[in-house]
């Protein structure tokens, strides 16, 4: 039963979590954004300072709010890849600063596999093996899951990642940032099949497209067509409109991706992780076609969807329950395939 102090800094989120095991003790979550959205994105040295200013009294904040004294803490992770470097690094020294202190095991954490661990906060009794749709500002992946570091990538984006395309369509129709919950929100109110738009089909080499691979930037230049005709034949273009069909046709793609997937390799649930499965859109058509397959489909609550310190925390825990730890030399990478995430540990079997 291991409880771990987490730490995640990969983006713009400053979070500290305490997990015992798959149970939340305490979340601590500062978000960036409204310092980011006047630049309308993520600006990575701002991201850096930001978490500087404000991980030391997260830390407090978690510990305070978990009601644990460091005696009861067995391990203290962070998330070291992938991510910004310099916002990573902030979290990743904290963590190894903490471990030395108070001399308790260090572990660095692979954010990806931080989002698929975030479903087992909210289905403790879930178990591999399974598929989990990654869907985030930088990720959109369709894992195998198969155990505790197990990981086979499936399918993935061979462009714009799925958060990525919703930030760019709302950037396009001046729409602010993230876009995903505007998008989201406006779509609500819009007509999903007012206009016809690409999915984004992966060709094959011999013919045929590829069954789990996703590619958004075409869809995304489809948009800005629709806008610009729009401007030179002097019509006004219903927002709403725009914001359903886009973000149909987004939840069509990755639907029929991984209901596919978990069809052909016989898994029968599906995880969804990252910003993205916050998406109302996903979450429809996702569960009315997991039930018609048969299939179990499990999102996250929203607060888990996007990132977050404590699936950190889980994924950490499972970790150290199994004896892996990092060393106080690992450093941070902006990019790590999953397949990798054993690397991070000296002493696994
Ligand atoms: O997982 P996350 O918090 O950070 C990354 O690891 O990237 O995901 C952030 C992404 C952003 O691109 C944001 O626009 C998107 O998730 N997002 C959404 C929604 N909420 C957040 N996209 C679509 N619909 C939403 N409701
Ligand atoms: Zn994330």
């Amino acid at each position: 039963m291991a409880t771990v102090l987490a730490i995640e800094t990969s983006c713009d989120e400053t979070s500290v979590a305490i997990v015992k095991n798959r149970k939340i003790c305490s979340s601590i979550i500062a978000s960036q954004i409204p310092v980011h959205q006047q630049y309308g994105g993520v600006v990575p040295e701002v991201a850096s300072r930001q978490h500087l200013e404000t991980i030391n009294e997260a830390i407090s904040l978690a510990l305070e709010q978990a009601e644990l004294g460091w005696g009861e803490i067995n391990g203290i992770a962070a998330t070291c890849a992938p991510g910004l470097v310099g916002a990573l690094l902030v979290g990743l020294t904290a963590a190894k600063t903490l471990s030395i202190v108070h001399q308790k095991p260090f572990l660095g954490i692979h954010h990806l596999e931080g989002h698929i661990y975030a479903t087992y906060l909210s289905e403790p009794t879930l178990e591999p093996p399974f598929l989990s749709l990654l869907v985030s500002g930088g990720h959109t992946s369709l894992i195998y899951v198969k155990d505790c570091g197990m990981y086979e990538s499936l399918g993935e984006t061979r462009d714009d990642a799925a958060g990525e395309a919703f930030d760019k369509v709302a950037r396009l129709l001046a729409l602010g940032y993230p876009g995903g919950p505007i998008i989201d929100q406006l779509a609500q109110q819009g007509n999903p099949q007012a206009f016809t738009l690409p999915e984004g089909k992966v060709s094959l080499p011999h013919g045929g497209y590829h069954p789990y691979d996703a590619s958004f930037s075409g869809l995304k230049t489809a948009v800005l067509r629709l806008v610009q005709q729009s401007e030179k034949q002097g019509k006004s273009l219903k927002v709403e409109d725009v914001a359903a069909s886009f973000q149909e046709t987004v939840a069509r793609s990755l639907t029929k991706r991984a209901i596919t997937c978990a069809l052909d390799y016989g898994l029968s649930t599906i995880t969804v992780g990252g910003g993205v499965a916050a998406n109302s859109g996903l979450r429809r058509n996702l569960q009315a076609a997991a039930a018609t397959h048969n299939l179990r489909v499990l999102f996250p609550p929203l607060k888990l969807c996007t990132d977050n310190a404590a699936m950190i925390g889980c994924a950490a825990a499972d970790h150290l329950n199994r004896g892996h730890t990092s060393s106080l030399t690992l450093g941070v990478q902006s990019r790590l395939p999953l397949s990798q995430v054993m690397e991070l540990y000296d002493n696994h079997s």
